[in-house]
Formats: C-alpha cells, structure tokens, sequence
C-alpha cells in the first residue's frame, strides 16, 4: 500500500491532496483563487504566488485531515514542478520539499500536463462519480488530449509516463479562448464553465464560425481565428458601418452555443485525424484519453464519447471535479513513477515549460 501527499500550485489553484495506490483518493482539497484576480479579468502572478504562500499549509493539513491520514503515514509527496508560472510552482516545490525532507520520505515531480491525463483513473468512495476507467482493461497504446487554459496537446501515450506529442495549439489554447469568450459575451473572468452553460439554451447553427483545420494533415490547432470571429460578432466588423444585431440574452445563448459548437468540432477533427495517423502507422489507439479543464465541458464530453463508440475504443476521461487543476492527479501519476523505482532529489527545480 502506497499513501502519497499531492502538491498543486502551477497557476491560481492551491491544492493538496492523499492518494493511495495511485487509484484511490482520499481527499481532494482546491483551494481557487479566482475572487483575487476578478477585477483585472486574468490571473496576476505575483498576486496568485503570495496567494499560495499564504494557503499551501492550510491548505496540506486540511487534505491530510479529511484523508485520516498523519504525516507520518506518507510514503512520498508529489509536488507539479513544471510547467506553470514560475512564482507559483515555486510555493509548491517549497512546501514538497520541506515536507519529504522532514519526513525523510522521496519527493516525486511530475508534469501537470500529463498528469491531466491521469485524472480519469483516479476514483474515490462515490462510486457513480469515478472516472470512467473502471476494467482492467489495456488501455495503451492511446491517444490523449489535454484540453485546459494554458495548454491543448495531442499525445501518443505510450503508458502513463511515456507520451509522445502529436500537435498541439499554435495560439491560445482551448480554454484560454472559452475564458476570453466569456470576457466577450460579458460573463466575466474565468468564464469558460459559464459559455457551456449559456451554450445549452442556444442554437448552434445561428453562427457559422470558423473551424480552423490549421493544414490538411495538421495535428496541431488555432483558436484565435475563432476567438476575434467572435468579437468582430459582437462588435462588429473594424470598419463596416453595419451594427451588429443588439446582444440581448438570446443573441448571447445562440453565440455562445455556435462558438462551442466550432471549438469542440476542431477538437473531434483533430483527435479523428490523430486516430487515423496511429492506425496507419500499425499502433492503433484502445483508448481515447481527455484531461484538462475543458473536459469538463458538456459538449465535448458528448462528442467524445460518440467518438470513442463510433471507433469501438475505450474513452478515459475524469470525473467532474478531477477535470479542472488538483493534485490528486498529480499524486496519481508520482504513484506511476515511484513504482517505478524513480523519485527526484532536493535539487527539484521549478520549470515553467512542459517536458514533452
Ligand atoms: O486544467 P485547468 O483547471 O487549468 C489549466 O491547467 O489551465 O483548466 C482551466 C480551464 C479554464 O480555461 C476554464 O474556463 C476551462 O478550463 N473550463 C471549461 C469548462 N470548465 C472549465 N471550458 C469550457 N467548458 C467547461 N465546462
Ligand atoms: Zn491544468
């Protein structure tokens, strides 16, 4: 049996959390900062790394007690040391470090991008909420996406700690253009859940909005097309005397739901092209496997799962509450690379950029 302490402080999101035997989660605490960068519409980095300074020990000792578990309990602490803003993950390697220096137990990095993907085989005692990788199944050679705010990469996953990079955004990532959607249609900061939402009540063929497909065999993605389409919708055209129509709710749920409708459909053709490249090259995908905040997004996790029946593969992705940042992802995945024999040492660094 193996008890791991997570550590989670990449961007605005202080969280810890104890997982055991990599699957497991006996708590999961996130503590969000958005209140604090409300009014500048983004997240401030030195505003989210005092944030964190102040909420990292609060924040462990409350995962460790609503896990019944005693720091000496742990077998290790898992800490995302890369990428992320470099205040913040500092905070994080910090704390990972005093504690498993003190406990005299390893300290295990991993990348928070990756460990997205290990979120959907995380469950906990609520059994209709676990992930959706409940066989025993195989699952790999698969193919996985990482949707969230700062990132939307196409992987080859070899296992869980070999991933191949297949494409990814050559602008904003998936996320970062809901989150800007919302600025737009006026639904304020850290808006991305609220565009699902209000996309619900509105027809998705209102607006035909760009799909951009990048290059005929790309793997990678551009919503920035997609993203000013939208404001020049709401704004109007730079230079057209032409008013666009008034944006009352209706106007707003028709935009949000044919903005969603473009941005999950660049995604499917993407991961559809990827599935195909996998197949041709002689290692076809069991599995299609999604992380990331965006995979908690209603239409995409539809879309998936019609994806994933119409090509008889397994689909992987989390439970709601692991989708969006938390370290019981990041406990999970140091729970692969202890089994493996490997841990890092003190001399950890804090990276901004993603291995891979
Ligand atoms: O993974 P995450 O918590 O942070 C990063 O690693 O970036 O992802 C956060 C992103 C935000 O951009 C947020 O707006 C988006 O995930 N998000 C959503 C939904 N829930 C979270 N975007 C669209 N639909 C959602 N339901
Ligand atoms: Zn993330």
């Amino acid at each position: 049996m193996s008890l791991i302490l997570g550590i989670e402080t990449s961007c605005d999101e202080t969280a810890s959390a104890v997982v055991r035997d990599g699957r497991d989660v006996l708590s999961n605490v996130v503590a969000s900062q958005n209140e604090l960068h409300e009014e500048y519409g983004g997240v401030v980095p030195e505003i989210a790394s005092r944030a964190h300074v102040e909420r990292i020990a609060p924040v462990v000792e409350r995962a460790l007690r609503d896990a019944g578990v005693r720091l000496a309990d742990l077998h290790a602490v898992a800490v995302g040391n890369r990428p992320g803003l470099i205040g913040s993950l500092l905070v994080g390697v910090s704390a990972a470090k005093a504690l498993a220096w003190s406990l005299g137990v390893p300290i295990i990095g991993v990348d928070h991008v990756h460990a997205h993907l290990y979120a959907g085989l995380l469950r906990d005692g609520a059994a209709q909420d676990a992930g959706t990788a409940t066989t025993a199944a195989p699952l790999f050679p698969a193919l996985g996406l990482v949707v969230s705010g700062g990132h939307t990469v196409l992987y080859h996953v070899h296992d869980a700690l070999q991933l191949e990079r297949l494409g990814s955004t050559i602008d904003d990532a998936v996320g970062e253009a809901y989150d800007k959607a919302a600025v737009i249609l006026g639904l304020g900061h850290a808006g991305g859940p609220k565009v699902d939402a209000l996309a619900r009540g509105g027809n998705d063929r209102a607006v035909a909005f760009p799909v951009s497909r990048v290059a005929p065999d790309s793997l990678d993605f551009s919503f920035s097309g997609l993203k000013t389409s939208l404001l020049y919708k709401v704004r109007g055209f730079p230079g057209q005397e032409l008013a666009p129509p008034p944006l009352d709710d209706a106007r707003r749920a028709d935009l949000a739901a044919s903005f969603q409708h473009a941005a999950v459909a660049a995604l499917v053709m993407k991961m559809e092209r990827a599935l195909d490249r996998l197949a041709s090259a002689g290692t076809p995908a069991r599995t299609l496997i999604i992380g990331g905040g965006v995979s908690a997004n209603s239409k995409l996790r539809e879309q998936a799962r019609q994806l994933a029946d119409r090509r008889r593969i397994t689909l992987v992705i989390p439970a709601m509450r692991f989708c969006t940042d938390n370290a019981a992802m990041i406990a999970g995945l140091a729970h692969a690379r202890l089994a493996r024999g490997q841990s890092d040492t003190l001399s950890l660094c804090a990276v901004p950029t993603t291995g891979a």
